[in-house]
């Protein structure tokens, strides 16, 4: 899956998205021989750069974050397609511009007409940016060529106004030419969870409410949020994380298998689940809020999030979010799906725990199987990637005693092929048009109407959320949450 001829623009070039992630993200590309000779990069910002300045905060980025080795001949050509615009957003001239920059290289670099928008830029500049865009033109498709627009989240702040952002976009650009990332999709490990499902007879029997008691999924840090008060105060961990990548995974933990693989087919079927899931109620009982307070953590002091820089005293921010959703259909009814997520936590890990109910007889005694847990499928999103099984077993002995032990899948141990970073799979399916990993508008909505009402009820109640020492899992409510449906969360 090479990409055709092509050219690729990023507006926001001085972020640190750009740096850490596109970039590097290109050159791997390059590197495995899957973008076209003639690809050409074209940066867009303020800044007074000359091509060449630009193309040696490309090269910096590449030798800092690149995942595949460096290699000469790659980066000279890769250099020779890169281009810099400067000027602002609001700037008729500094569009045509682009549109001139953009034409030349279908020219010198062959790239046929066929481009990518990448607004890696907050969303209250994506209206202006989408306006010049049709402006100035480079909107505009003609014969066999593309324009494509990628976009990074928060796609809005709540159902409102993420259809209002929908609408603008739309007006610009038809809904198949909108790639909206969602970079948890680019991960081997989440679309593994459909190999794991629908590759397979031996889990599917078994995937539903007759054999599963809930479900956990965890997203855990071990960061701060130092430095990223801009975009974060006021957003907080439910905003940031569980609208788009915690409940994509939920999406793919629960969808019905899909008719093909093709993108439509899949998009249906997310469009689904997605539709008949809803927040479990009284919210005050069936979510937990946190926020960081300063400590130790890791044999170094850490500030909290009122002591970091940019952040208000009294910012009611939640740094630590854990919900319980419900999906009403026949194959989910009645299992909770408990959601969570945290900054500062004990570790960084990301997994989904789907556990089932226990036996329902055990023919040993009560004292042989003290040890025994629930059975569990563990998908092991990050760090450690792989997936665990947990039964019991005999131990080895004169007595009838059981024990939980492991079985274990380690993508490390099974595969010698190393996986694409994220951003690199989602570039490539963007220059390819090959959307299934792209969630669309309305998975976006519909999944702000699932948060919503708890976003809502936490304005209502005006509290602080609770708070918890660095190295935690979040505060006591987020237990007690739990404890009063009877079960407990596991500790990764
Ligand atoms: C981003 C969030 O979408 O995902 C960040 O805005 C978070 O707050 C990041 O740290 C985590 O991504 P990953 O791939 O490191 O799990």
């Amino acid at each position: 899956r090479i990409a055709g001829p092509c050219g690729l623009v990023i507006f926001g070039v001085t972020g640190d998205l750009s740096r850490k992630k596109l970039m590097p993200a290109i050159y791997d590309l390059a590197n495995r021989g899957l973008l076209p000779p003639g690809f050409a990069l074209t940066g867009f910002a303020r800044r007074d750069w000359a091509d060449e300045d630009f193309a040696q905060v490309v090269y910096e980025a590449v030798k800092q974050h690149a995942r595949t080795p460096f290699r000469q001949e790659v980066w000279d050509r890769l250099a020779e397609g890169i281009r810099f615009v400067q000027g602002t957003f609001d700037d008729d001239t500094a569009f045509d511009r682009l549109a001139e920059t953009v034409r030349a290289l279908d020219e010198e670099r062959g790239t046929g007409g066929n481009h990518a928008f990448y607004l890696s830029i907050p969303p209250d500049a994506f209206p202006v940016v989408c306006k010049q865009l049709a402006r100035s033109g480079l909107a505009n498709q003609d014969g066999d060529s593309w324009r494509r627009v990628v976009i990074e989240k928060p796609f809005g702040h709540d159902l409102a106004s993420a259809r209002e952002l929908n609408g603008i976009v739309n007006e610009v650009f038809p809904e198949e030419s909108v790639f909206r990332i969602d970079h948890y999709l680019g991960k081997e490990t989440v679309q593994n969870i459909l190999a794991l499902r629908f590759a397979n007879q031996l889990y599917e029997p078994i995937w539903n409410a007759n054999y599963v008691d809930h479900v956990q999924i965890t997203m855990a840090e071990d960061i701060g949020l130092g430095g990223r008060a801009g975009y974060y105060d006021g957003i907080g961990a439910a905003r940031d994380v569980i609208q788009n990548h915690l409940l994509q995974l939920m999406a793919f933990t629960t969808i019905e298998d899909p008719v093909s693989f093709s993108p439509r087919s899949l998009r249906t079927e997310r469009i689904k689940v997605l539709s008949a899931t809803t927040a479990a109620q009284p919210y005050e009982k069936t979510t937990a809020r946190g926020q960081y307070t300063g400590g130790w953590q890791g044999g170094k002091k850490v500030p909290g999030l009122l002591e970091e820089d940019g952040y208000p005293p009294d910012s009611k921010t939640e740094t630590f979010a854990a919900i319980t959703l419900e999906v009403n259909n026949r194959r989910w009814a009645g299992v909770p799906f408990f959601l969570r997520t945290g900054k500062r936590l004990g570790r960084r890990v990301t997994e989904i725990a789907v556990m089932f109910k226990r036996a329902p007889h055990l023919p040993f005694d009560q004292t042989s199987t003290e040890e025994l847990g629930q059975n569990a499928v563990v998908i092991r999103i990050q760090p450690d990637e792989g997936i665990t099984i947990r039964f019991g077993s005999k131990v080895p002995g004169t007595t009838m005693e059981v024990r939980d032990v492991t079985m274990d899948f380690s993508y490390g141990r099974a595969f010698t092929e190393s996986s694409p970073e994220a951003y690199e799979r989602l570039i490539l399916d963007v220059l390819l048009g090959e959307p299934s990993l792209f969630p669309v508008a309305e998975e976006i909505e519909r999944s702000w109407e699932i948060l919503d009402p708890i976003l809502e009820s936490w304005t209502a109640q005006g509290s602080r959320p609770d708070p918890y020492a660095p190295g935690d899992w979040g505060p006591p409510s987020a237990d007690e949450m739990l404890a009063r449906t009877g079960r407990t969360w596991r500790h990764p």
